[in-house]
């Protein structure tokens, strides 16, 4: 969800604008997704990298999250939207992470379209995780290292159980996968469009899909 930063700049309104129109640009694309038929969206809403902003602009993107927890999560429930979150969130603000708990227990029985936001998620950080815990396994003699394959890697990663991503969306012109999904996007498609974040509709993500419905899948095969 890149560029809503520059998307105040260009109308000389401070950062936090720009994140408030990034909030509403998700709803719009979470309502989307379902209307398209996609099962499962995956926002990157806060990376491991994304501390090192200014404290004031961090706590206005908590505060920012808090909000959409508390007052959208009722439509998103009424709408058959199951959340779940990558990342390590346990680090936020305990409140946060108590909201975050209730939002993904309340809606885990929910199955039309999968929300993931990942929050305090990097892929590399994810990746050394699983590796620490499939190592403990074979530490504990539950597994032999010479069980270890790309499945049980997979059952290991924080997105465990979810498909791979097949189209990987980067807005604002940016073309980096920024620490994100990068073991699980192996295969995904990549699009990098123009469009800052806080501009990105219903319109925007089904032209996104028909582009992705165009393109010949391979998978290494021929
Ligand atoms: C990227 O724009 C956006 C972010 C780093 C934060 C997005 C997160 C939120 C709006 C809060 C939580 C979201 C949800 C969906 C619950 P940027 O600041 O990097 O923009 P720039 O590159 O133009 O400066």
């Amino acid at each position: 969800m890149d560029g809503n930063g520059r998307w105040a700049k260009r109308r000389l309104l401070p950062r936090i604008a720009g994140h408030r129109k990034g909030i509403e640009a998700a709803k719009t694309v979470v309502r989307a997704a379902g209307d398209l038929g996609v099962e499962v969206l995956t926002l990157y809403a806060f990376s491991t990298e994304n501390w090192r902003r200014p404290a004031d602009e961090v706590s206005d993107l908590m505060g920012l999250l808090r909000h959409f927890i508390v007052s959208d999560l009722d439509e998103l429930a009424a709408n058959g939207v199951r959340l779940r979150i990558i990342g390590e969130y346990n680090a936020l603000q305990p409140d946060l992470v108590d909201l975050i708990d209730q939002a993904v227990s309340r809606t885990a029985p929910n199955n039309k379209t999968t929300l993931v936001i990942a929050l305090n998620y990097g892929s590399q950080a994810e990746i050394v995780r699983a590796a620490r815990r499939l190592a403990e396994q074979v530490r504990d003699g539950v597994i032999e290292s010479s069980d270890i394959d790309e499945q049980m890697m997979e059952s290991a990663l924080d997105t465990a159980g979810l498909p791979p991503p097949d189209l990987l969306i980067r807005t604002s012109g940016e073309q980096r996968l920024s620490n994100f999904l990068m073991w699980q996007a192996a295969y995904a498609e990549l699009m990098f469009v123009d469009t800052l974040w806080p501009d990105f509709g219903k319109a925007e993500l089904a032209a996104a899909l028909e582009d992705y419905a165009a393109r010949e899948r391979r998978f290494g095969g021929l």
